[in-house]
């Protein structure tokens, strides 16, 4: 199967990638694919996962197939039986930390030969890293990429009876793959996919050739996952897209958008909706009011901006400018008050000058952010900003970085102030990492809080009263 890799690989093209817009998904049902249960018994497995919350959304479905192959979870990834990591490639440093821990790695693999080492998620969508898998890391068995997990079940099969490596990617559209088995994280928290990939083709980012084409779940397919999250439970859904203002436009019988599906969702009798991540250029005023009713729609927005120049979106193929993202901020501050706004920023774009880096923080004063991810521009091989000219040593990007993150934890604790002497409701997520009388949780507006209390109100949401505000996180009291 090895040699067979290359037919899997189409090279990113933007050209190519455009086209596969109009091509119908393929909608998969995961109970064809699964036919050796039985094969983990006795055996454990370990996943290591990086990156954003899809990775950790799909990390839950490879456990509900291991599991459902019976291998059981290791304490350790020392006595663990197969290793997997669930990689990131939107940045070049997270890259790095995973071919170092496969260098660590390569000594579990001696120690214990029958150890099946596996690389999945994002990483593997891109050619130059499984050409480096191939000719370097020999004792890597296992690679597969975003689109293949449901043949999971297979691949383990070969690697095991017939010890061959298997390396297997699809590069192109992508599809749904519907029922799988699932392991989630947290019994009170839970991810949904509405939709998968992207079509945007932000010029630095490598996500639309790593997770394929834009292509969003049938929205009964969502509704009836969260009807069965509620009877088990669960009292806080994230719904999760690259852009999950554009859901529905690949629909190509049905009118129905996001806004649709948020009104849909404000009726079902679950506490907490969250979502993410937004594209500003897709986010319509009709989301905004959806949002404004309230009940279970969280007053909480994560909002990528990127920059505050023109000049540096129109380059990053962003589709909006600084002024309609302004007019998006007046709205929903207009109409959802009490909303907690979060950004994520790139410092340092190729060609970025010092003015255009003041508009950007210009632009972060204006919008009152309470949070932000900021990153400094890491360059992705095979996007187009790859070829951008970069003159801007790194050590001023990592200057400007530091000044735009002194005003962004400003922001943090602006946001918290305005909770002092407030009673909030806090969905308790366990205890705190430094004290275990102290309970965690998070705020509608998802501001983490400490207190004291039971830990029987873990999983419950709780009234607490806010004593104090740090930058990262609120001190309270628990009321009644
Ligand atoms: N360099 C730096 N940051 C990036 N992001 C995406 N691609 C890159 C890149 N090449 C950031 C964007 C995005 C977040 C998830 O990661 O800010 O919103
Ligand atoms: Fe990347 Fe842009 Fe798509 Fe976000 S919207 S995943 S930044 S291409």
């Amino acid at each position: 199967m090895s040699k067979d890799y290359e037919k899997y690989f189409v090279k990113p093209s933007i050209r190519d990638a455009r086209k596969r817009k109009s091509q119908e998904t393929p909608v998969i049902d995961f109970s064809q694919h699964f036919n050796i249960k039985g094969f983990g018994k006795g055996k454990t497995y370990k996943i290591e996962t990086y990156g954003c919350q899809a990775n950790e959304a799909d990390t839950e479905k490879i456990k509900g197939i291991l599991e459902a192959l019976d291998f059981t979870e290791s304490e350790t990834l020392e006595y663990a039986d197969i290793i997997l990591l669930n990689t990131c490639a939107v940045r070049e440093n997270a890259e790095n930390r995973v071919f170092g821990e496969l260098g660590r790695l390569k000594q579990y693999k001696k120690n214990n030969p029958d150890l099946i080492l596996g690389v999945c998620g994002c990483m593997p969508q891109e050619e130059k890293v499984v050409d480096r898998i191939l000719k370097k890391i020999h004792y890597v068995d296992l690679v597969f990429g975003t689109h293949n997990i449901y043949k999971l079940p297979e691949y383990l099969e070969t690697v095991v009876l017939s010890k061959e490596r298997v390396i297997e990617v699809f590069s192109e559209e992508g599809s749904i793959v519907e029922n799988m088995p699932r392991i989630r994280e947290n019994t009170r928290k839970a991810w949904v996919n509405i939709m998968f990939g992207c079509d945007e083709f932000c010029t630095y980012c490598i996500v639309p050739y790593t997770r394929g084409k834009e292509r969003s779940r049938n929205k009964n397919d969502i509704i009836n996952e969260i009807n069965s999250l509620i009877e088990e439970g669960y009292k806080e859904v994230t719904l999760l897209g690259q852009n999950v203002n554009s859901y529905g436009r690949d629909f190509k019988n049905e009118d129905y958008k996001f806004a649709n599906l948020l009104r849909d969702l404000n009726k079902l009798p679950i506490e907490r909706i969250r979502f993410t991540t937004s594209h500003p250029k897709d986010f319509d005023l009709e989301t905004v009011k959806i949002l404004s009713q309230g009940g279970n729609l969280m007053p909480y927005i994560h909002l990528p901006v990127q920059s505050g120049s023109n000049e540096v979106l129109k380059r990053m193929n962003r589709k909006y400018t600084k002024e309609s993202y302004i007019e998006l901020v007046d709205n929903i501050y207009k109409y959802i008050p009490k909303v907690s706004l979060t950004t994520d920023i790139i410092v340092g774009f190729p060609g970025e000058t010092a003015e255009q880096f003041q508009e950007t923080i210009d632009l972060v004063e204006y919008c009152k952010f309470e949070g932000a991810f900021t990153f400094i521009y890491s360059k992705r091989a095979g996007t187009p900003a790859e070829h951008y000219e970069d003159n801007t040593p790194f050590e001023d990007k990592k200057q400007n970085l530091y000044k735009l993150n002194e005003i962004v934890n400003k922001g943090y604790l602006v946001g918290n102030k305005r909770f002092e002497g407030k009673t909030v409701k806090v969905l308790v997520d366990g205890l705190s990492k430094n004290n275990d009388e102290v309970l965690a949780g998070y705020t509608e507006n998802n501001k983490l809080v400490n207190f004291k209390g039971d830990k029987s109100l873990i999983g419950e949401i709780v009234k607490v009263e806010i004593t104090e505000a740090k930058t990262w996180f609120l001190k309270g009291k628990q009321i009644g």
